[in-house]
Order: C-alpha cells, then structure tokens, then sequence
C-alpha cells in the first residue's frame, strides 16, 4: 500500500513534459440564463486547457446549414423567439485538438404551474436568478399568493450586498400589505379574504417616488416613499422567506407557506391594463422575468405543480 502511494506521489511529482497536457474541454453559456421574448441572447463557447487560435463552428440540431463559423465564440440572438429553441453544438478547433459541446435552449413556462410552500421552515425557499446589470429607477413586481396564515410573512424579497430590505413584498397581517424600497416600508389596507387567492403589483418610481399598488387587478390610493433613490444591483431575490443578509438570514416565523405563482418583474412603470394583463400571465409589456419563462432555482422543500 505505502509502495503504491509512494508510487503515485513520485508520478505526481513528475516535471516538465511527462506531466499530461490539460484537456481541451469546451462549455456554452447562456446571458441572460432564461431569455425573454424580443430580447437579445448571447450564446458563449468558453473554452479551457487551451490558449491557442481557435475557430468556432456553431450548429443548430435540424438546420442543414452552420449558423456562423469563425474566431468568435459568441453566437448573438439579437430578438430572441420560439423559433430559436433547440439544440445547439459548439466545435472549437485549434492547433492542439478540437473540442464539441452542446446546449439545449429550452423555455421554463410556468403558466399552467404554481410553486407549493408546503410548511413552516427556515430554509425552504425559491431563487429567483435572472441577469439584472443595471440599478433600478422605476419597477413593478406582480405576483397572485394563496395563503392562509395569520401571522407576518414574506413574498418579494430583493437584497444587494448594502441593503437587505432594498425591496421588499410582506404580509405582516391578513388585510395588510407592507411594501419596502431601500429599507423604507409602506402599507396598504386591502380587505380580508379566506379562501381565496389574491394577486397584488406594487410600482416605484425615483422621479416622484410614487408607488402604486393594485389588489386584484383594481388601483388603490397612490403614495409615495424614497424619491431620488436607485435600487442597486447585484440583487438576491427570494420568493417565500426574507433575507435579513444578502442571500440568507431567514426567520422560520416569516416563512411562506401556502402557494406562489405569475411572478413578474419589470424595469419600468405599469398601467392598469397591464396590471390585469399579467394576473392573465399575458404581459403587455416585456419584463425583466415572468412566468412564461421563469428562471428559479428551487431551495428545500419547493414543489412545482399543476
Ligand atoms: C423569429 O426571429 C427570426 C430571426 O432570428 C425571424 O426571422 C422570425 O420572423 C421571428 N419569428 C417571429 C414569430 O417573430
Ligand atoms: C423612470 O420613469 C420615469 C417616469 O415615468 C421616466 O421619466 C424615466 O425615464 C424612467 N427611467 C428609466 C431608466 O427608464
């Protein structure tokens, strides 16, 4: 046994050119991860244990031609539609090898789909991961939940590394929504309602400060905090806990439980036509992330269902 390790230390150990060239080994990544209706897409081919000249064949399953071949290892989607879903194949080749990968564009539609918070706990929660580069100066974030606890709860929670509570979506109590932008809160009185679900938007606005709120389709009184603000980036957003630290710090007692779904984000304002557009998951407006392409990632116990 001592022989065998002694062994395998001294080939270890070996110098120079007896040590293994590292294998060229090629990926292809997506930005932003989930793409959006008529937005751009780009597809990287990232290519490591190799620092050479390469040449980049790109490929899609089903089309009988290449779709670009060259030293760039970026394909661009300038609109991206349906009819781009599929798979594609990356071939980089250099002096040293070649090296193929494939990547499959598939869309997360979430419309017939809701997320099921099944109980109290500190860690079950959803992560909701799209590219956000730019810091915010207006937003709206709608959502429908179906609940019936009591207690304080949270839906929204939006932290940067500076601000945990950079934007917030909270139940404290049934028949009161508070609203948080940079740590500042605000309330609204909405009726009490058991046994049925209740979708609600909240919108900001630096210039004024105005925030809007509509339960269940209809606007309620306008108000106002924070004017001159910017939400910052990067962000962690959570769908069922809220992050008292960038990422973390949940409270068992602030835990969802009950049902999420038609999650949308916009980088703007919203109307009341639109508001009613997507509590039908039919959005006016293209958003940052929505439910007819989702992208989450589900932590503990989450389920996804009909
Ligand atoms: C989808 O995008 C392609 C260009 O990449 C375009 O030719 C086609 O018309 C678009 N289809 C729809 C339905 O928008
Ligand atoms: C934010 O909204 C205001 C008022 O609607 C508008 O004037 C401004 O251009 C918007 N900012 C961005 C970055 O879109």
């Amino acid at each position: 046994m001592g022989g065998l390790w002694l062994c395998l230390l001294i080939l270890a150990a070996l110098p120079g050119p007896a040590a293994p060239r590292e294998t060229m080994r090629a990926k292809i990544w997506a930005q932003p991860p989930a793409p959006t209706e008529y937005h751009q897409l780009m597809l990287s081919c990232e290519v490591t244990g190799d620092r050479g000249p390469q040449e980049f064949l790109w490929e899609k399953e089903g089309s009988p031609v290449p779709l670009q071949r060259g030293p760039d290892s970026i394909l661009l989607i300038p609109s991206f539609n349906n009819t781009h879903l599929g798979t594609y194949t990356c071939t980089a080749t250099s002096t040293q090898g070649r090296a193929v990968t494939t990547y499959t564009l598939r869309i997360n539609d979430l419309r017939s789909s809701v997320l099921v918070f099944p109980q109290e706990s500190q860690t079950a929660h959803v992560q909701v991961t799209p590219e956000l580069e730019l810091p915010l100066d207006n937003f709206t974030v709608c959502l429908r939940s179906f609940s019936d606890l009591t207690r304080p709860y949270s839906l929204f929670s939006y932290a940067t590394k500076k601000q945990s509570n950079e934007i917030l979506l909270f139940k404290p109590k049934p028949g009161q929504y508070e609203l948080v932008v940079g740590n500042k809160p605000l309330f609204f009185t909405v009726p009490i309602s058991l046994g049925e679900s209740e979708h609600v938007c909240f919108s900001w606005e630096s210039s004024t400060g105005i925030v809007g709120f509509w339960f269940n389709g209809k606007p309620w009184p306008r108000k106002g905090l924070q004017k001159g603000y910017t939400v910052g980036v990067p962000a962690h957003i959570v769908l069922g806990q809220d992050q008292d630290s960038f990422g973390g710090g949940f409270d068992t007692q602030q835990s969802f439980v009950g049902e999420i779904s038609s999650v949308y984000m916009w980088d703007m304002g919203i109307s009341n036509s639109g508001v009613v557009s997507a509590m039908y998951d039919t959005p006016e407006q293209t958003p940052v992330f929505g439910w007819r392409n989702f992208p989450y990632k589900i932590v503990g116990e989450v389920y996804l269902k009909p």
